[in-house]
């Protein structure tokens, strides 16, 4: 069963009321979600929504007992805050995204996830739509490869590590892309060369970043006064966008008054609820490794 990252801190962030309105845009195997309906009780509400049917139906299974409090549906976190209108959820008291994936996706060898494990080197989450890992690497020559790996992992080596996957084309298996790149490809520290590789192509199977920028916007837009949005990344790419986003929209607008002599201060938007990330402790990392690389950020909707 997948472990929830920073479960006391994503709590005590969102400080769930009883009454409150949830929105967990990447509900995976509900742990949090969870976490979040128990401390709401005796009526509050959670919507949550993750590209993976799989993760929708273990979720409602582990969610079961909260009855109507819980309402799951599959959507991509860019398309779940117009779900959620359409379901007539207007704004929400916290919400919450947890990116990345899932220990039941990692440790299904069928889902192409996971060097360690051989199987189809497929990498979606939602599986009926897009192309599979295997394809667009199939179909990508070395250059847009190269592009893919730089943008979307930051991968070291790129060019050496893009022709060592074309020339072994085709590939089909995670087994046949980890072959192809252990040479090549830069180890760090303990960590396998290749997972850089397989982080990157998963980020641009399932077109991680775009959709996160997308989303943010959206997400503040459904906060409702004094309610919360948390975020964790697992990768410096993801967590500069969240950065980025929060910066910005926590900013100050400074403008002119009509005779251009005194500067008005309008307010802001949005108010950080930290301005450094908060990283998992030492003892969570030991017992969780997966943890590791943890990043979350919180921030509130001003409430007047
Ligand atoms: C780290 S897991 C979430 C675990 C969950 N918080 C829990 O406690 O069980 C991340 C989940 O987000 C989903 N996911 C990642 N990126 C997504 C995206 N762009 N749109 C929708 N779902 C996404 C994955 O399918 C996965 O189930």
């Amino acid at each position: 069963m997948h472990t929830p990252v920073l479960y006391g801190e994503v709590i005590s962030a969102l400080q769930p009321r009883a009454g409150g309105f949830y929105l967990d845009v990447t509900v995976g195997g509900g742990g949090h979600a969870e976490g979040i309906l128990e401390a709401c009780a005796p009526d509050g509400f959670l919507l949550g929504t993750d590209a993976d049917a799989g993760a929708i139906e273990r979720s409602a299974q582990r969610l079961s007992r909260f009855g109507t409090r819980a309402v799951l549906r599959q959507s991509w976190l860019d398309e779940a805050p117009a779900l959620a209108q359409r379901l007539g959820y207007k704004a929400f008291d916290g919400i919450l995204a947890d990116l990345g994936l899932s220990s039941n996706q990692l440790d299904d060898p069928s889902r192409g996830f996971a060097f360690m494990r051989d199987g189809p080197l497929d990498m979606r989450f939602d599986s009926r739509r897009g192309l599979s890992a295997a394809e667009l690497i199939n179909r990508s020559d070395v250059a847009e490869l190269t592009q893919l790996l730089r943008e979307n992992g930051e991968v070291e080596r790129a060019g050496q590590v893009a022709e060592a996957i074309w020339e072994s084309r085709p590939i089909t298996t995670t087994a046949q892309l980890r072959d192809a790149v252990s040479g090549v490809a830069r180890s760090r520290g303990r960590i396998h060369p290749a997972t850089q590789v397989f982080q990157a192509l998963r980020i641009a199977v399932n077109d991680e970043l775009r959709r996160l920028k997308a989303a943010l916007p959206l997400l503040f837009g459904l906060l409702s006064p004094g309610g919360r949005l948390a975020v964790i990344t697992f990768h410096s790419l993801e967590d500069r966008i969240v950065k980025q986003a929060f910066r910005e929209a926590s900013q100050y607008e400074e403008t002119q008054d009509g005779s251009g002599m005194q500067v008005q201060r309008v307010n802001a938007a949005m108010r950080r609820v930290n301005k450094k990330p908060i990283t998992p402790s030492e003892a969570e990392v030991e017992v969780n490794p997966r943890a590791r690389s943890a990043k979350l950020r919180v921030i509130e909707k001003p409430a007047s």
